[in-house]
């Protein structure tokens, strides 16, 4: 692989495992107990509003309990001394990249302290629990959901990462199971533009075959391993 320039670095549940967060899929994993048409679809919500915001509520409670990891630490790293182009593109709803430091990055998949007012769009800052019905700061009406991308609804700034990927040179996935379009497809993404691709994961994802180099093993060892080498390297 050539020194690269452009990176981007696309990172999922398997990141922040090991700070004690539930991965989604596989045993233990959040949708375990609930089905996921049961909390993460417009229709659920519209069902059942109090279960899904009961849901998120706990998700959000739970970020005060854990911290940033050795593989978000690595990243913020990489974010502060790397001199090219870097995205950090996370399909995570918890805030641990930016305590770790990250500055570079983008929630496509929304955020759990974020409130999304429903009539009218904004997003806002909500630390606390949410519940059906509060009121939204900037328009006033009483539509405030959890700032989640829910089935169904379009990732935040895909014109932002897709024009990230056509320039990236080296795209690295990192604890992603590759279950969920369109972040699962921008290995492809990347490649066709002319990306190297590197997987690090616990296991191979459903779509490691795209990759050119695939690294099993936790984050917390891989990350920083191939932070240190990147930064050595250019
Ligand atoms: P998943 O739960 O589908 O996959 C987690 C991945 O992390 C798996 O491939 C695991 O092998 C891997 N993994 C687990 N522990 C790890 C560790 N310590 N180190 C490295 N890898 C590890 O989670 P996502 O792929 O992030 O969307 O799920 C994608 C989306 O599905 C989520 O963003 C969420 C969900 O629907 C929304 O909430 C909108």
């Amino acid at each position: 692989m050539t020194t690269p320039r452009n990176i981007v670095v696309l990172t999922g549940a398997g990141l922040s495992a090991e700070s004690g967060l539930a991965t989604f899929r596989g045993p233990g994993g959040l949708w375990e107990g609930h089905r996921v048409e049961d909390v993460c679809t417009p229709e659920a919500l519209a069902a059942d509003p109090a279960l899904v915001h009961r849901f998120y509520d706990l998700r959000r409670a739970a970020l005060e309990t854990v911290e940033p990891n050795a593989a978000h630490q690595a990243l913020a790293r990489l974010d502060a001394e790397w001199p090219g182009e870097l995205l950090i593109v996370t399909q995570n709803v918890d805030d641990l990249h930016e305590r770790a430091g990250a500055r570079r990055l983008l929630h496509m998949h929304g955020e759990l302290r974020s409130a999304l007012c429903a009539a009218c769009g904004a997003r806002s800052p909500h630390g606390t629990e949410l519940p059906p019905g509060a009121v939204c700061p900037a328009c006033g009406a009483r539509a405030l959901r959890p700032d989640i991308v829910f089935f169904g609804e379009m990732p935040y700034e895909m014109d932002r990462i897709e024009a990230a990927l056509a320039e990236a040179d080296l795209f690295v996935s990192i604890g992603t199971s590759g279950a969920v379009y369109p972040a699962a497809g921008f290995v492809q993404m990347a490649a066709h533009f002319g990306a190297a691709t590197l997987e690090l994961n616990l296991e191979r994802s459903a779509g490691s075959h795209w990759f050119d180099e695939t690294r099993l093993g936790p984050a917390t060892r891989l990350v920083p391993e191939w932070v240190e080498a990147v930064l050595t390297q250019r």
